[in-house]
């Protein structure tokens, strides 16, 4: 555990260092839960943002999208039902005055048990050396056995107290845990009280009369609002989708782990409108195609796991996450929810207006279920962030830390270095960077020595450098250098578009 924490503060002043984000506020000393995204960190986000997009339009005849007010109709979050149930249930050390998420404080006690089964793993595997067979261990050890029981017993328990909102019951687990406040060390807790999360402010000239409105929790109410106008204005036949990135707020009480939890950030979501009875099989179609999404940016598949819900929201038929290996364990980084008519229902009913679809084969009307998916950016860009990071010794003693980031998601995709900065070679480097600027984003460097300016791109995750020296001048030919294995090849100028467009291509990572 210690070394992923070890990893993960290098990751995370990586990204600061390296211009991808930066806390909010900085120089006023921050604000917790909220980051900024420098220069190349808006590249990759961007690019992040691009590939979801293009996927989910441009690559399914059947979807659209649209770009949503983050202002609605305040009336829009009581008929889904976040004015009333979208809460976090908090608890506070009565002594340090710190306060806390009642669910955190317990999955960390049950994250302490899996460390001791984690443990007990790395202690066998030491013992037995190459012969050690993990999942025989796992399976007959007394120990792991106990830890894994209990661990299960607490979630379990956890699980039926909140789907009955039994928050005297949350503290008692809290308090027979023996759970302790990590800054004062008591176990002087207060109840349990459950806190909304939405952001309200108000609009109108005159505050007294003003409405309250909300800053949107979701992107997805959004799209149901929107679903009749898209559904008639672009003759959408069942099944359809509609897709929208942009920003959601909500009251994170426990600001940690960097980007992983924000108190602003963004939403790529889709909602996918089907037959009633027809959800679950689109459900499973989604499952798939957002894994292999997922897949198809080559990282590895031991890194990703589903985790299917086995308690429902009230207005879920099926619902699993996917789940990513982040340095902190496998955590949720896409939810895809079979979400019933629930929505579209309610809007119905809260609005006065149909939100029906006629369907000619079936000749009749009916509230179209809904698949969802719904993926963070932010999430997104960490787990792609973490994943690249890389320490490396080389060959002649060396290190670096290189980005292994998928080549098409890269901020930068070749910088261009003249090697002296005299001889021609600026200029020649001039006009390659003329010549690509326009298909590639690029980067001109000229400062430091060739090695020097290697290392800069390779902790931005430049996928190649392309260098000009005499022989260039001679002959046209120049290098580039590939990021992940750092060979060189020599090819000639008029060929690196094509060398570009062919190493850097988005088809290359679909089905
Ligand atoms: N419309 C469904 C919905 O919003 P959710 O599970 O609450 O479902 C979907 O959120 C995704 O949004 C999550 O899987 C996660 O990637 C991202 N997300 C949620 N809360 C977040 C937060 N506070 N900071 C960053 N990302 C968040």
């Amino acid at each position: 555990m210690a070394n992923n924490e070890e990893l993960f503060k290098k990751i995370t002043s990586h990204a600061k260092e390296y211009g991808f984000i930066f806390p909010s506020s900085e120089i006023y000393d921050g604000m917790a839960a909220v980051y900024d995204y420098g220069q190349w960190g808006v590249e990759l986000k961007n690019n992040i943002r691009n590939y979801w997009w293009k996927s989910m339009t441009q690559w399914h005849e059947n979807i659209v999208g649209i770009d949503s007010a983050i202002f609605m109709h305040p009336t829009i979050w009581k008929a889904s039902g976040h004015i009333d149930a979208f809460n976090d249930p908090l608890i506070d050390n009565k002594d340090s005055k710190k306060r806390y998420r009642a669910d955190v404080l317990i999955e960390d006690h049950i994250s302490k048990i899996e460390d001791k089964i984690n443990k007990e793993i790395e202690k066998a595997a030491k013992r037995f050396g190459d012969s050690f067979d993990k999942a025989q261990f796992v399976a007959t050890n007394q120990r792991v056995a106990e830890y894994t029981a209990k661990a299960q017993e607490i979630q379990t328990k956890y699980a039926s107290l909140m789907q009955n909102n039994d928050l005297a019951g949350i503290k008692k687990l809290i308090e027979d845990l023996e759970i302790v406040c990590p800054v004062s060390g008591t176990r002087n807790w207060t109840d349990v009280r459950q806190f909304n999360l939405m952001f309200s402010t108000k609009v109108g000239s005159v505050t007294d009369d003003a409405d309250t409105i909300y800053l949107r929790p979701e992107t997805a109410q959004g799209i149901f609002v929107n679903y009749l106008n898209v559904q008639k204005t672009g003759r959408m036949k069942i099944p359809f989708g509609i897709a929208q990135t942009g920003k959601a707020f909500r009251n994170e009480i426990v600001a940690r782990q960097f980007i992983f939890r924000m108190r602003e950030f963004e939403q790529m979501e889709m909602q996918f409108f089907v037959r009633p009875g027809e959800e679950l099989k689109w459900f499973e179609y989604w499952k798939e195609e957002r894994m292999h999404w997922h897949l198809s940016l080559g990282i590895s598949p031991d890194k990703y796991r589903f985790h299917d819900h086995e308690k429902l929201a009230h207005y879920a038929n099926a619902a699993t996450d996917i789940e990513f290996e982040f340095p902190f364990g496998f955590k949720e980084l896409e939810g895809i929810h079979s979400r019933t008519d629930f929505d579209l229902k309610r809007h119905q009913e809260f609005s006065g207006k149909k939100l029906q679809y006629f369907d000619p084969e079936l000749n009749e009307s009916y509230v179209p279920y809904v698949i969802e998916t719904s993926i963070g950016l932010d999430r997104m860009f960490l787990a792609i962030f973490s994943n690249a990071y890389t320490e490396e010794s080389l060959d002649d003693g060396s290190s670096r830390v290189v980005l292994r980031l998928p080549r098409m998601l890269a901020p930068v995709k070749a910088a261009v270095l003249p090697l002296v900065k005299k001889d021609g070679m600026p200029e020649r480097a001039r006009e390659i960077m003329e010549d690509l600027k326009y298909d590639f984003n690029l980067i001109y460097e000229e400062k430091d020595a060739i090695g020097k300016r290697y290392r800069r791109q390779d902790a931005i995750g430049t996928p190649f450098c392309i260098t000009i020296d005499s022989q260039t001048m001679a002959d046209n030919t120049v290098t580039i250098r590939e990021r992940d294995n750092m060979q060189q090849e020599r090819i000639s100028a008029e060929k690196l578009r094509s060398y570009l467009s062919e190493n850097i291509n988005l088809k290359k990572y679909r089905k």
